[in-house]
């Protein structure tokens, strides 16, 4: 096991009706004036927000809304979110709703405590910041799992390109979860967020050569508890035990407990934010179209993990390595078809040309200035030889 940090300091509030303590749970933070956050309108239209706003205002608490953060959220709305907050001189800034309306916060967060630094420059690690506002998360999709972790993701619709940054001034002080906020998902949101919660736990398992037992252990019992529950969610969104399963996964697959002793990968979140900040691609659908190129590329240099990886979230009984590592790496991908996420770029309705394969494998390796993947090192050429596999 290699030597590792763990932190985690958001107060996690799970249960029915959590977000009508809103107010309660700002006001322990010391707060008094409140930037709600919200998307394109779901939260508005579920009353979820008219809760928030009665529980603040019976804990005497000022408040101002911010709504319309998209999916895959741009840099120049979180800039404006900047500017609203620092106007409306707010000191907690809450976010209600998904991964995009979480992350955009976070990035308000960091602007707002540092007014000398540019936000893109912090996101592309040329300036470090060094304190953000503090930040609360009613969350209302299980998927992205930014409501306990480390990393906001942007768009910049300049340059196309979609990056995390990652710090732990992105934690959140609460995230409030109640499974009953997500019975509005859409079916294919509800999909593209399990394979998401699949993705970050994969994304950590299959670094070869680390010994580690109980972290091995946590990620497998999270991805068959995925599994399990992500059929039973698909099936019936009121399902709010499965559901609960499912937001407690998406925050434990993401906060850095299934990376605990062997560290992250990521390669595959890579290329997923190549095909977003090109096509515009739903986050979990834009990982599993790469799922099996990547998987083809590199399995051989980690048969020992993805042999372990079917034994024991699929159950195969096969003795031979390579065999049982080619069937996981199978049962995978038709799980992926069954919830209905795609396993090509074709399938995902995207149809690159040759000079936007290039164009694809530069992005995703900083124009080949990083190597990406601890499997073996996936530079720009290796990248479009997977992109390329994927079509
Ligand atoms: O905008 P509204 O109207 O709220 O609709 C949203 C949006 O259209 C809808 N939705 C959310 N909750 C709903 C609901 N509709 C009905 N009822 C509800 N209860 O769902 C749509 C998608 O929302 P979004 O927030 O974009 O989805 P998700 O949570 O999957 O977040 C995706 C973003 O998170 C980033 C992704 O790259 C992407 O930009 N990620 C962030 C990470 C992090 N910060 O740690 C890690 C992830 O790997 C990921 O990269
Ligand atoms: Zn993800």
């Amino acid at each position: 096991m290699n030597a590792f940090h763990y932190y985690t300091p958001t107060h996690v509030y799970f249960g029915k009706d959590g977000a009508d303590k809103t107010g309660d749970y700002v006001r322990a933070e010391g707060a008094s004036r409140v930037l709600i956050v919200y998307g394109g309108g779901s939260a508005v239209k579920s009353g979820l927000i008219g809760r928030i706003e009665a529980s603040l205002k019976e804990a005497g608490l000022a408040y101002e809304s911010l709504g319309g953060v998209k999916p895959n959220p741009l840099l120049s709305f979180a800039r404006k979110g900047v500017e609203t907050a620092r106007a409306f001189e707010a000191d907690f800034l809450l976010a209600v709703g998904g991964g995009s309306v979480i992350d955009t916060t976070k990035a308000i967060a960091i602007g707002l405590a540092n007014p000398d630094l540019d936000l893109w420059d912090i996101w592309m690690g040329r300036s470090k910041p060094v304190s953000a506002a503090p930040v609360g998360a009613i969350l209302t999709l299980p998927a992205a799992g930014s409501e306990m972790s480390d990393s906001a993701v942007l768009t910049n619709e300049e340059t196309h390109f979609k990056a995390g940054y990652g710090s732990n001034l992105n934690r959140c002080r609460f995230a409030v979860m109640d499974p009953a906020l997500a019975a509005t998902v859409p079916l294919y949101m509800r999909a593209a967020g399990i394979a998401d919660i699949m993705m970050h736990t994969m994304e950590r398992y299959f670094i070869p050569g680390i010994s580690c037992d109980l972290t091995d252990e946590i990620a497998e019992g999270l991805l068959r508890s995925v599994i399990r529950n992500g059929r039973k969610i698909l099936a019936d969104p009121t399902d709010t035990d499965a559901m609960g399963e499912i937001m407690w996964a998406s925050s434990l697959s993401h906060n850095g407990l299934t990376d605990c002793g062997r560290g992250k990968d990521f390669s595959i979140h890579k290329f997923g934010h190549s095909l977003t900040a090109m096509y515009g691609a739903t986050h979990g659908a834009s990982l599993t179209c790469i799922w099996p190129a990547w998987c083809a590329y590199l399995y051989d240099g980690a048969v020992e993990r993805f042999a372990q990886f079917a034994r024991r979230v699929w159950d195969d009984k096969e003795a031979d390595d390579t065999k049982a590592a080619l069937t996981g790496i199978n049962m995978t991908s038709d799980y992926f078809h069954e919830i209905g996420m795609p396993l090509t770029l074709a399938e995902l309705g995207v149809h690159p040309t040759d000079e936007e394969f290039s164009l694809l494998a530069m992005k995703t390796t900083k124009d080949d200035t990083v190597a990406l993947s601890r499997i073996r090192p996936l530079h720009a050429k290796e990248c479009e030889e997977i992109f390329r596999m994927a079509q």
